[in-house]
């Protein structure tokens, strides 16, 4: 008798144990067997912190990275769902992981107005008040329509 109340107390005492360390094989079936893949969300590489670099930046052009990133402002924005757009064969390739900004501002997608990573980030200062306003529209379109997935950030010296 008192044997079999140990024998339990050691299974319940084990179980416990085992969910309290372990909590994600109770609540994630994807984790249970190692044979099984695990979920998409998983595998992929993260994302520094959710800022990016000019340099980091230029790795989501939808070739080096499948991804397809675009800062304005300051924002880095997930473009991948226009891929016809900013893609490597779309007509605004140009500003496929790259700061945006000026070129936007400008209605330019030409190299002259796109910043390359080894440049400073573009403080804009010089752009004229109908420049601005431009921008401004095209940023509204860009939180419209990309979700956010970070800022652009100086790279540290
Ligand atoms: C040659 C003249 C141009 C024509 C005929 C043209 C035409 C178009 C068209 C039809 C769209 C698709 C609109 C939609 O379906 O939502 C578009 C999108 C776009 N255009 Fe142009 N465009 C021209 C020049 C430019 C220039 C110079 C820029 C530079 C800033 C530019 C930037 C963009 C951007 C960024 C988008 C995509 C916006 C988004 O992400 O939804 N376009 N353009
Ligand atoms: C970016 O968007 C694409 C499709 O629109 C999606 O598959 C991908 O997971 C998104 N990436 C991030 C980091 O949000």
């Amino acid at each position: 008798m008192n044997n079999i109340v140990l024998a339990l107390l050691v299974i319940v005492t084990g179980y416990i144990v085992k969910i309290t360390l372990f909590p994600s094989y109770k609540q994630n079936p994807n984790l249970k067997s190692k044979g099984k893949k695990k979920p998409e969300v998983e595998k992929k590489k993260p994302i520094v912190e959710g800022s990016f670099t000019p340099r980091q930046l230029s790795q989501y052009n939808g070739h080096d990275e499948k991804e397809i990133f675009i800062a304005v402002k300051g924002t880095v924005y997930n473009a991948s769902s226009a891929r016809g757009f900013y893609g490597p064969s779309g007509p605004y390739s140009n500003f496929a992981g790259h700061d945006a900004s000026r070129g936007l501002a400008k209605n330019s997608f030409e190299f002259d107005v796109i910043r390359t990573f080894e440049q400073p980030i573009d403080d804009l200062n010089d752009l004229t008040e109908t420049e601005k306003v431009a921008l401004d529209d095209w940023e509204a379109l860009f939180k419209r329509k990309y979700p956010v997935v970070g800022k652009l950030v100086a790279e540290e010296t």
